[in-house]
């Protein structure tokens, strides 16, 4: 099955920190492979901006080896990647001086009232308001001004509240699109979809009939790289704080009245307002060590971030509730951690027993069980209860219905898009349902900040796990305690 494109109209799109490893791994290449896709029409101007003196055409040259090792043959060939090349242009910029600011004013010159304008701010969030004076300053905006704000947005409830406050004296909150880039996955986007497109499954969505949920989004992929940002991060800010959170939000929440931004967001909201805080004992903090005979740096978390009394959290599982109408005595069990045994983000929701089984306690019992693989292997898997089969009496068992997204939609497989390339063109369209609202990301900070004071109250240091393993034992008792377990981690 092949996705239907529809093109915009052409706009302009400024890259502040063009020269990052964002706009190298994931904007450029995203904003490419929509050109390949016939999205991006002529006429569309795309500008790097950054500190380093490059021209346009030393930019084009880095851009155009950045993008072969990044974006296969098969999907752009190299006309259209000399074509995509000519609609880029560079200005060498300071955020938080004058130095470029009047050559991106003419670069963007004789754009109309009604021309898109998107400034994509992939730098850190201490730019944020230089940035945003600096395009007020030198009248860059227009109606059709939209920017782009990556996170991590603040780092706690304060910090994100001065980002708002900054933000908002520039921009209406129409105009800020704050990227959660779990939002722009195909199968994120599909929660929704089997949710409230399928008459099936919203009855009985709910505490009556679901007994736990669990979320979890393991990585086998370590800290080497990012080692300052997350050793100020954490687990719990850099995960578990907004894309575990968005994906509570999607499972958890109300059926919006329309699939429209403010509808959409109102009912996430509602679901973080609704979160209990969480008991100490009801988290677990690990913290990745070499498996026994393992070597290299990053398979030693302390080793890697050089810090051989650091206590930051690569893996975080915690037990949390919903106090309203529909999840009251529903836990939600999410964890996150890097260094896992396998990459691996899934939702499992767990139905209750049947009430009565007729067929006697000997049969077995198998209650019903829904997992919804985001990545890799997207799809959704649901198990029912059947007869054994032969002779011998009517013995129970479970069969996995399983549905497999790259299998049902045809020998193409799913559109490969990547969620940079579906938020991107949210952003040029001006739809902000799969971005976050101001007020979202504050309330989510609630939430987390309590969490994070506590461990810094108590001085708690998170147990080592094994590099390669499932994470720590305490959070298999923190289900165990409750009489249920993990669903395995698997590829
Ligand atoms: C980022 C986190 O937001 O998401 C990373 O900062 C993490 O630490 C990444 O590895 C995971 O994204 P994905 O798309 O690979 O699941």
């Amino acid at each position: 099955m092949v996705s239907r494109v529809i093109p915009v109209e052409p706009f302009d799109l400024v890259v502040f920190g063009a020269t990052g490893d964002l706009a190298q791994r994931k904007i450029l290449p995203a904003l490419f492979r929509r050109f390949c896709a016939g999205q991006i029409p002529a006429g569309t101007r795309i500008i790097g901006a950054a500190r380093s003196g490059f021209s346009t055409s030393d930019y084009r040259e880095k851009l155009s080896s950045d993008l072969k090792q990044q974006v296969s043959e098969q999907i752009c060939d190299v006309d259209a990647l000399a074509k995509f090349l000519q609609l880029v242009t560079y200005v060498p910029l300071d955020a938080t001086g004058e130095m470029g600011w009047s050559a991106l004013c003419e670069r963007i010159s004789g754009a109309g009232a009604d021309r898109v304008q998107v400034f994509y701010f992939s730098v850190g969030p201490t730019l944020f308001g230089p940035l945003a004076e600096r395009l007020h300053s030198y009248g860059l905006t227009n109606a059709e001004t939209r920017i782009v704000v990556e996170k991590p947005f603040g780092h706690d409830l304060a910090s994100a509240r001065d980002l708002n406050r900054t933000l908002a004296s520039h921009f209406e909150e129409g105009q800020i699109y704050r990227i959660d880039h779990y939002l722009g996955k195909e199968t994120v986007q599909n929660l929704m979809a089997v949710r409230f497109g399928n008459m099936l499954f919203e009855p009985l969505w709910n505490s009556q009939y679901v007994d736990h949920i669990q979320i979890t989004v393991a990585e086998t992929v370590g800290v080497m790289g990012r080692e300052d940002y997350y050793e100020r991060s954490g687990a719990m800010r850099d995960m578990m704080q907004n894309h575990l959170m968005q994906l509570l939000c999607l499972i958890a929440m109300e059926p919006p009245a329309k699939f429209d931004p403010d509808a959409v967001r109102d009912e996430k909201l509602k679901v973080i307002r609704a979160l209990d805080p969480v008991e100490p004992y009801h988290i677990v903090r690990g913290q990745y060590a070499p498996a026994t005979g393992a070597i290299g740096r990053d398979q030693n978390y302390r080793e890697t971030v050089e810090n051989q009394r650091s206590s930051t959290e690569s893996y975080i599982a915690l037990k949390a509730h919903i106090s309203n109408w529909r999840w009251a005595g529903t836990p939600f069990y999410l964890r996150t951690g890097k260094r896992l045994k396998a990459r691996s983000s899934v939702i499992n929701v767990m139905f209750k027993d049947a009430p009565h089984s007729i067929f006697g306690e000997e049969a077995g019992r198998h209650a019903n069980h829904l997992k919804i693989r985001l990545q890799p292997n997207e799809g959704i898997t649901l198990s029912v209860t059947i007869k054994e089969p032969g002779p011998g009496g009517m013995r129970l068992m479970d069969v996995p219905l399983d549905m497999s997204f790259a299998e049902a939609l045809g020998p193409k497989g799913i559109d490969p898009a990547d969620a940079y390339e579906r938020l991107i063109m949210d952003v040029v369209r001006g739809n902000q349902t799969l971005f976050m609202r101001g007020d979202e990301v504050e309330a989510a900070w609630g939430w987390t900040d309590p969490i994070i004071a506590g461990w810094q109250a108590r001085g708690d240091v998170p147990k080592p796990y094994e590099s390669g393993s499932t994470g720590p034992g305490d959070a298999d008792l923190l289900l165990r305690r409750d009489q249920r377990e993990w669903r395995g981690i698997n590829p």
